[in-house]
């Protein structure tokens, strides 16, 4: 029979995006060999690169391709090259305009510190190794997008808007993860004085109990939480929360590996899954091999996961796993690699494990 095709779109964007992209797309074709499946790929200009080739940050051919496919894998956007550009013509106003034309409600990010890394950690390693935890981020609603909102002379306001049907799909997605995951999960609101999150708070409890009664669900204030993911962040297992706090505190859970070169995120829910690292374009070490492609390889791996290739997305997070144990390391954890070495040797590991 016809092995199972995926099409892909590759949008390795600006900066060290087209570096950490390479080694990810390598990763995926060593699964597909190895898995047997077959990836079809194609490439498309996005960010500062849409701007250079179609004075576009999303232009029209990149953004029918990924509506087409049936996973997008984004490097990253930006760099100082454009910052003169105007406003709705930024690189990241590209990534936005993607993100909500796929209609991608739920950004997952998965945030683990093992043994090794808590080293790094910006906190005490005896604190934070052993964290292990999954944000689940409204990405479509909420305060970025409520309306009315207007700026006078004299005054601005937004508006903090969610809807039951979006809390419900949101909510859904999260105990979905507690249920694989440790059957846990955190509903994040600010309830005690927000009128939306009051009734998130009301809307998450009565899925989680007509839904999802195995799932030990906890509500916490927002700044309770900011407070628990610095001093105690192993508590946590999946959190659910809207777009506004889910944005700052994932940032504030994405310093505790110590680096952004292993952080990995899925945006789901609409058309295609986006895929893509945490970090940004990393101008700074752009161009010299030096960028950990780890992250977007992590990324590829939740590419895997999203098609139904769990025994392939295993065996991506194993090969990574073992790099980091016996090496070759980028520099950002301590290792002389170049960025196409490491990605060689996660995709080696992948084609023979150990
Ligand atoms: P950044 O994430 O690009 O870099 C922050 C720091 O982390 C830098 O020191 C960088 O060298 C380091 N770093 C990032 N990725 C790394 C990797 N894979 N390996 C090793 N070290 C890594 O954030 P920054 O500097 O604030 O922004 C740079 C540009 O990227 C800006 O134009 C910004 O708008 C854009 N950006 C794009 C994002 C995206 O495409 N999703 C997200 C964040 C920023
Ligand atoms: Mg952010």
């Amino acid at each position: 029979s016809a092995p199972r095709t995926y099409s892909l779109a590759l949008l390795p964007g600006d900066g060290v995006g087209p570096e950490v992209t390479a080694e990810a797309a390598r990763v995926l074709d060593a699964c597909a060999a190895a898995f047997g499946f077959a990836i079809e790929t194609s490439e498309h200009p996005v960010g500062g690169a849409g701007l250079d080739a179609d004075n576009d940050p999303l232009p029209r051919a990149t953004l029918d391709a990924c509506l087409d496919a049936d996973a997008v894998f984004l490097g990253a956007v930006g760099g100082p090259q454009w910052d003169g550009v105007d406003a709705d013509l930024r690189p990241e106003r590209g990534l936005l305009r993607l993100r909500a034309r796929l209609g991608a409600f739920a950004n997952l990010r998965p945030v683990a510190v093992s043994e090794a890394l808590a080293e790094r950690s910006p906190l005490r390693p005896e604190r934070v190794a052993g964290t292990d935890l999954l944000i689940v981020r409204e990405l479509t609603g909420g305060i970025y997008f409520g309306r009315p909102r207007e700026r006078t002379e004299t005054e601005a306001y937004d508006t903090m808007r969610y809807s039951v049907t979006e809390i419900e799909r949101i909510a859904r997605v999260a105990f979905e993860w507690a249920q694989k995951r440790s059957g846990r999960l955190t509903s994040v609101d600010k309830a005690n004085v927000l009128a939306s999150s009051a009734l998130w708070r009301d809307v998450v409890s009565r899925i989680g109990a007509d839904e999802y009664p195995d799932v030990a669900l906890e509500h916490l204030y927002v700044d309770n939480a900011a407070m628990q993911v610095v001093c105690d962040p192993r508590r946590f297992d999946v959190v659910v929360t809207g777009n506004l706090f889910g944005d700052v505190l994932s940032d504030l859970a994405a310093t505790l590996p110590g680096t952004l070169g292993l952080l990995p995120s899925a945006s789901l829910g609409g058309r295609a899954g986006l895929f893509e690292p945490v970090h940004g374009s990393a101008p700074d070490i752009a161009g010299r091999g030096l960028a950990n492609p780890l992250a977007a390889i992590l990324s590829a791996a939740m590419l895997l996961d999203a098609v139904d290739e769990a025994e392939a997305a295993t065996a991506v997070r194993q090969a990574v796993e073992s790099v980091l144990d016996d090496g070759p390391l980028p520099p950002d954890l301590g290792g002389d690699a170049h960025t196409a070495d490491v990605g060689a040797a996660v995709a080696d590991a992948v084609a023979s494990p150990t």
